[in-house]
């Protein structure tokens, strides 16, 4: 399934590949099984692979070089920066048009391409005016580096200057059945912009695949996550246990039912479940034969209405540079 990324934007397949756990978010990974992970996508026809130049300082990005080698066609590279490791943490932001031009430079070295199709600013730099960040993108484009320019979590004011600097093609942001915060704001501006939206995280970072059982269990990223700790744990996971029992009804796995109620939320929408195993990969795409009827969808938010999650999406440093 095909869908137009933005308003007369590409079109790219409505579900993509998320690579980022491939590169130590969740729990160890082997490059052997990521790269055949991602050729695999290819061969399904899912084109779109998200990645960042800070996801394990450009590990990501080499894997995605590696898995493209000859097929550079058959991919639509989504690349993310703007974001920044030191030894002292991650999390620190740069949108100056000086970090965007040299970061692009290591990320095509790094991917082993001369073009990226989307480049998307991960935060807005709230010391940088939005407008010469995407400035330098503009830049990008004119030099034909980049097709196309993204923003990811930004605020509705953010969005509207940088809209009125270049065609922002999409935005890429947290949207699942428990993260729904977009639904208030965001949607209706990138809407009335003609912007598409890739939405990040469907399953929520794994948990609405109802494989989680204790928060004991998780020795990644997430035992930092505020709905994965203790009492939020338990509470979210009561959520999980009536979706498992509707996907039942649907004859498909919670993981399925998740992308499916992505996808029914717009034609806009493209989204892109993230793993580093082939199993779960076909299991994801496969989320596009399921069809969800308006009793379905009723149902499914009477489960999950908007803000029924237990906790933050992120921890407190993190959600401070959100929104900007
Ligand atoms: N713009 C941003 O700020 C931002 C933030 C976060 C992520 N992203 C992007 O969005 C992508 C997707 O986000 P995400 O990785 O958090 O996505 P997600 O799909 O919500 O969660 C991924 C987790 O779910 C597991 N999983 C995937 N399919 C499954 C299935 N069918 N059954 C059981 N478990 C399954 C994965 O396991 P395995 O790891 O074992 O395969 C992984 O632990 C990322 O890869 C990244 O590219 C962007």
């Amino acid at each position: 399934m095909k869908r137009e990324l933005g308003k007369n934007g590409p079109m790219i397949s409505a579900i993509g590949l998320g690579c980022m756990g491939m590169s130590g978010a969740y729990g160890q990974s082997d490059e052997k099984e990521s790269i055949a992970t991602i050729e695999r996508a290819l061969e399904l026809g899912h084109d779109f692979l998200d990645t960042a130049d800070f996801y394990l300082s450009g590990h990501n990005e080499m894997l995605i070089g590696q898995a493209i080698k000859g097929k550079r066609d058959k991919a639509f590279l989504s690349v993310k920066t703007g974001m920044m490791a030191s030894p002292m943490g991650y999390g620190a932001v740069n949108g100056h048009p000086d970090y965007i031009r040299h970061a692009v430079m290591h990320s095509l070295q790094r991917l082993k391409t001369d073009y990226i199709d989307l480049y998307t600013i991960a935060r807005i730099d709230p010391n940088v005016p939005v407008e010469e960040t995407v400035g330098a993108l503009a830049e990008l484009v004119a030099k034909g580096v980049v097709k196309y320019i993204g923003l990811s979590e930004a605020s509705v004011q953010s969005i509207r200057k940088a809209a009125s600097t270049h065609a922002i093609t999409a935005l890429q942001i947290e949207y699942s059945l428990w993260t729904r915060d977009i639904e208030a704001e965001v949607l209706p501006t990138v809407r009335e912009l003609g912007i598409g939206i890739v939405a990040y995280s469907p399953l929520s970072r794994g948990f609405l695949s109802g494989e989680l059982k204790k928060p004991e269990d998780i020795k990644d990223n997430r035992a930092h996550m505020p709905r994965f700790q203790g009492d939020n744990f338990y509470r979210n996971l009561e959520l999980v246990e009536k979706i498992k029992t509707l996907a039942v009804q649907k004859k498909c796995s919670p993981s399925q039912l998740a992308i499916a109620w992505v996808l029914a939320q717009g034609e806009d929408i493209i989204t892109i479940p993230g793993t580093k195993r082939i199993k779960y990969l076909e299991e994801n795409f496969a989320s596009e034969k399921v069809k969800l009827t308006q009793e379905d969808l009723q149902s499914i938010n009477a489960i999950m209405p908007f803000g029924i999650a237990s906790g933050t999406r992120y921890p407190e440093k993190f959600m401070g540079i959100l929104n900007k």
